[in-house]
């Protein structure tokens, strides 16, 4: 679905690169989480994937063809949900579909309705983003973020600003989400448990620049439930990982 060929980036400000000869892929239909420490280059990898970064060399494709010759084959929903505040929830969904064109209004708005109703939140389309929870505004924000069309969704920390349970309650939302919409998800999060109740492959960056991520298996079946996360095999998994992420922090 996703493959990185010896892709290297430097920001103009560096004097070094911060993605280092990098090649990974990723399967479709597949849920791989990125761990790695904060500023150690994870969306740096998403900005690329999404053409927002130019690699300085190495190659990107998607579904074997270099990302610069697709057009709308990935939907992004950056750190912070940027829900527009002068748009209403509605015309927020709108936006991938008044982008790509060629849609009726009313077929748009039937679209937006479907996909609100699809998050859980039917009527509210004309309500304004601030009017929302915060977990209301991530559903919306992936709702847009679906609404892109794209089989491959990229999502940068979409739950780190929630509190515990609604975010519980929205990584069971979202599995639920992906079962049903057979897309392949790259999910990049800070948080261990999180990457391994989610994702059936972990992708862990072990050091910056990043050469490598390191792919872990994560030995659960879906459908998944909480309750799995106290199998010792997974709260090994866990420490493992704590423990490799860990040595890159210094107090
Ligand atoms: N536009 C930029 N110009 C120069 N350096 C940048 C730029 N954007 C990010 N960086 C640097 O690149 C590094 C990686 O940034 P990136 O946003 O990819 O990190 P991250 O792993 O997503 O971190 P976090 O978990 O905190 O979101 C950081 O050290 C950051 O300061
Ligand atoms: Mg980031």
């Amino acid at each position: 679905m996703l493959r990185f060929e010896h892709v290297s980036y430097r920001y103009p400000s560096e004097d070094f690169d911060i993605i280092d000869d990098l090649s990974f892929s990723v399967e479709p239909g597949s849920f791989h989480c990125i761990v790695g420490v904060s500023g150690c280059g994870k969306s740096t990898i998403f900005r690329l994937t999404n053409g927002l970064l130019q690699p300085k060399a190495g190659e990107i494709t998607v579904g074997g063809t270099p990302i610069g010759q697709l057009k709308q084959y990935c939907g992004y929903m950056p750190q912070r949900d940027l829900l527009f505040p002068w748009r209403t929830v509605g015309q927020n969904l709108a936006l991938p579909l008044e982008l790509r064109g060629g849609l009726s209004r009313a077929q748009v708005r039937e679209q937006v309705e479907a996909a609100l109703s699809d998050v859980g939140l039917a009527g509210c389309g004309d309500k304004r983003p601030e009017e929302l929870s915060g977990g209301m505004r991530q559903r919306a924000a992936f709702a847009r973020t679906l609404l892109t069309g794209s089989d491959l969704l990229l999502l940068d920390e979409p739950f780190s600003a929630l509190d515990f349970l609604t975010r519980i309650a929205m990584q069971e939302w979202l599995l639920a989400q992906w079962q049903r919409h057979k897309k392949t998800i790259l999910f990049i999060t800070h948080d261990v448990e999180e990457a391994v109740f989610l994702s059936d492959r972990v992708l862990v960056v072990e050091s910056t620049p990043i050469h490598t991520l390191t792919p872990v298996e994560v030995p659960a079946a879906y459908p998944r439930s909480r309750e799995c996360l106290a199998r010792p095999e997974l709260a090994e998994l866990k420490e493992q990982l704590i423990a490799i992420l860990r040595k890159q922090v210094t107090p």
